[in-house]
Formats: structure tokens, sequence, C-alpha cells
């Protein structure tokens, strides 16, 4: 298993360059199965995630292949239906491919996903509108079962705003009879991206990006390229870098227009953040004011932004208040957080967060992909060593991450343990 050493202290400077985004990625890949033939999806970050969904695919029966950041899915030779749980229980966003086989062919099995470290996670508002669309579904031996003639356009309303439910029935409904209409539905970009894809593969969808998003069932869709979007989270986590260490970087190919609740809140904090020519300038303040902050669904600040934005408040001068609206169980990485020194009490889903005037470096844990985030920018301030061990869920969402941390001059390196 691979750690990460990081000796502290050192002002980020320079550029860097922002990866295609996971979080479109995943749904775009499962979305490959809806129509046979050869997709080229170019800007694909190279992450475990993306290699688990290519497995996902594999076992389907799909041809896949990669070059670089260019990753070419031939589906005409899908000739399973089944997703099983040795793959979906690594990787929870797998489960999208239900409804796309569904689609293309009448049936499906997947295993149920079960839950995480951030929460219980379930999938009911998937079944849930796979079934208003009239999708017969058997949960039997930890799967779900699924079959449909041709689904049938529906009007969905989701109880709260998911971001895969939203996506899950989109592409389901791309091909169903007649209109769907997505009622609450999630406004990420990440869906709006996926949306942007099916429409390039013949789907008539609109809204998306929007709390209503309404689709015309379309006879069939073909095989089509696309470009994937920036990742946001990966730009907001080079933002609080910068931040969090005294620095002042310059970070392209980032979207700023999809991280406007944290950017609020980082000039909240003192941070300058300056737009030029698709440049994003972040310069730290001397000293980070404290602020407080909520998760909410997109365009409210981002829960896999949380841990992250934690890390800065423990270096605030002041208290700051964070609350975790999204998971139940997304503050894993306070426990390790307190390990540098920070001061943080938790009460329910509100943590207080004391700026202390200094971090000392520290051995720490990574228990999720967005907690090992928040470690190593904790890690980067810190004064001293840090070892930050179980980085394999790092290695889940966030592309060379210490490279491209090292190109902006922080001391950090990869060893084998
Ligand atoms: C997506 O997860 C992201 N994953 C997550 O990214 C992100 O944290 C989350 O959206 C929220 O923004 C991908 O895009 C692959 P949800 P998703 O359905 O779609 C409840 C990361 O670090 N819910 O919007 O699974 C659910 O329990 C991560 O990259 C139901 O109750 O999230 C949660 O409380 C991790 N029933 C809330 O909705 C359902 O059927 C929002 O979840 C579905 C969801």
């Amino acid at each position: 298993m691979d750690k990460l050493i990081i000796n502290g202290g050192k002002k980020l400077n320079g550029d860097v360059t922002v990866s295609g985004s996971k979080n479109a990625s995943l749904p775009i890949f499962c979305a490959t199965i809806l129509a046979p033939g050869m997709n080229q999806i170019s800007n694909v970050p190279f992450l475990r995630d993306i290699n688990t969904t290519i497995k996902v695919l594999n076992s389907l029966g799909a041809q896949v292949e990669g070059n670089g950041n260019v990753v070419r899915i031939d589906t005409s030779s899908i000739n399973s239906h089944e997703a099983t749980y040795d793959l979906v229980k690594t990787m929870r966003a797998s489960v999208l491919v239900l409804g796309p086989l569904l689609a293309r062919f009448g049936q499906a099995r997947v295993s149920l996903p079960g839950g995480c470290a951030i929460g219980a996670r379930p999938i009911n508002l998937h079944l849930k509108g796979l079934q208003a669309l009239g999708a017969e579904i058997v949960l039997e031996h930890g799967y779900v079962a699924a079959r449909c003639k041709r689904l049938k356009g529906a009007r969905i309303n989701f109880d709260v705003s998911t971001v895969g439910g939203t996506e899950h029935l989109m592409m389901a409904a791309a091909t169903a009879k007649g209109e769907t209409l997505l009622e609450n539905a999630a406004r990420e970009p990440e869906i709006v991206d996926l949306a942007q894809y099916l429409n390039r593969m013949g789907a008539r969808i609109e809204g998306a990006g929007t709390d209503t998003v309404r689709i015309q069932g379309v006879t069939e869709l073909s095989a089509a390229n696309y470009e994937v979007m920036p990742d946001r989270i990966e730009a907001g986590t080079f933002m609080i870098a910068a931040a969090i260490t005294g620095g002042d970087i310059r970070i392209h190919r980032m979207k700023l227009e999809h991280l406007d609740a944290l950017a609020f809140k980082l000039q909240d904090a003192g941070i300058e953040i300056t737009s030029r020519d698709g440049i994003v300038r972040i310069k730290a303040p001397k000293k980070v004011h404290s602020v407080n902050i909520k998760t909410r669904p997109y365009p409210g600040f981002p829960t896999d932004m949380q841990a992250q934005f934690m890390a800065l408040m423990c270096l605030a001068d002041g208290a700051s208040v964070i609350s975790e609206n999204i998971f139940e169980n997304r503050f894993m990485h306070v426990s390790e957080l307190q390990r540098f020194g920070a001061d943080i009490t938790i009460e329910g889903n509100t943590s207080t967060v004391k700026g202390v005037k200094k971090l000392s470096g520290a051995p720490v844990m990574a228990t999720d992909l967005r907690a090992s985030a928040s470690l190593i920018l904790a890690g980067l301030a810190a004064e001293g060593t840090s070892e930050v061990t179980r980085i394999y869920h790092l290695d889940r969402g966030y592309e060379s991450i210490e490279k491209k941390l090292a190109g902006l001059g922080a001391d950090v390196v990869r060893v084998k343990e």
C-alpha cells in the first residue's frame, strides 16, 4: 500500500491544470451502454474509479481501450446484463448501468451497492423512478433484478435532491416512449454534462441544470464522441491548497462558475480570486478569517468540499461552524485533523472549528476520498513531517495529486509501505 510523506510549511506557487471530472465521466461511461457502437470519450481522468467502471463495462462484454486521457468504448458486443457484487461494492456509481441496460435490452441484474463510509446512501429513489417508467423490479439475494418492455415516460418528483438518481432516470428515460418530467431534480454541473452527451447521442433532453428536466423519448440513440468537463472538486481542492499554505497559484482549465458557493466563502475568508483568459488566480491573505458553511445540493456549498474547507478553517482567526446536510457520517476526517492539533468539536451534523495558530505534522489515516484530500491539505500547512496512509482512497478521485502539488512547490512524495 502506498502512503504520502509531506514536509509541510511550503507556500504553493505557480500553475496547475485541472483534470477531467470523475463524477461526470462515470455516468457518461454508463450511458454508452444505451446504444451499440464506438464512443470516444476524451479528457477522462486516470483514476481507480474509472478503471472500475471499465471493468464493469468489460464484464458486460463491451470493448474498452484507453490511450492517455482518451477512452474508446465499443458497446456493440455487450452480451451480459449483470453487474456483480464484486464490482459494484467497490464503486457505488456502477449501479448506474442498471437503467441503460434495462432501456436497451429490457433486462438487467445489478448488485445493490450497500452503504459506504460517508453514509447509508440508499438507491430507493432510483428504483422508484425506474418503476414509474414501467420497470418491474425485484430485490433478490442482494441484487436488483429489473425487466421491462419499452420504458414509458412518466412524471417523477424526487423526495430529495439526488445527483445519481437524476442521472439514472435521465438515461433510462432517453429512449422511453413519450415524455418524462423529472421534478425537484438535482442541478449539479455533472448532470448537465451527462445531458449534453446524451443529446449528442440523439436524446432530446431540456432543462438539465434546473430542477425540472424534460425528456422527450426517442426510438434510438447512436454512439457519440464527447469531451468531459473539468473536475470542479479537484479545482476547489487546489484553491484551498493555495489558501492554506499562504500561496499564490494559477489554476488552468477550471470553470469558476461551477464553484461559486466555494469562491464566495473563500473570498469571505480573505482569499483573493481573480479570473482572466480562463485562468483562475488564487492568492492567500496573511491571515485567513473564519467563516461558517452549510453543505447543500448545487448551487449550494458542495459536500465534496466540506472536509477540505474544514482543514482551512483549522488555521483561521476565529471559530467556524460547519454543517453537513447531505451525508449523515461525513466527519471522519475530524479525528484525524485533531492529530495535527486542530481544535474541533462535533455535535450531530455540526462541527465547530476553533482556529489554532499552527498545525504540527502527524501520522494520519485517510478514511474516504475527500477526507484524504483534507489530510493532505492540513499536512501541507503543518510544521514538520506528516504521513498519510491508506491513500488508495485518494487514487479513486485525484489524478496525480502528489505530482501536481510538487509542481507547485510542495514537498510531497509517494512511497510504498
Ligand atoms: C454523488 O453521489 C457524487 N458521486 C458524490 O461524490 C457526491 O458527494 C454526491 O453526489 C452529492 O453531491 C458521483 O457523482 C459518482 P446523491 P450520489 O444521490 O449520486 C440520498 C465524491 O467524493 N439519497 O445526490 O450517490 C443520499 O443518501 C462523492 O466524489 C436517497 O435517500 O449522491 C444522500 O443523503 C462521494 N435515496 C442524498 O440523497 C436515493 O435513492 C444525496 O445523494 C438516492 C440518494
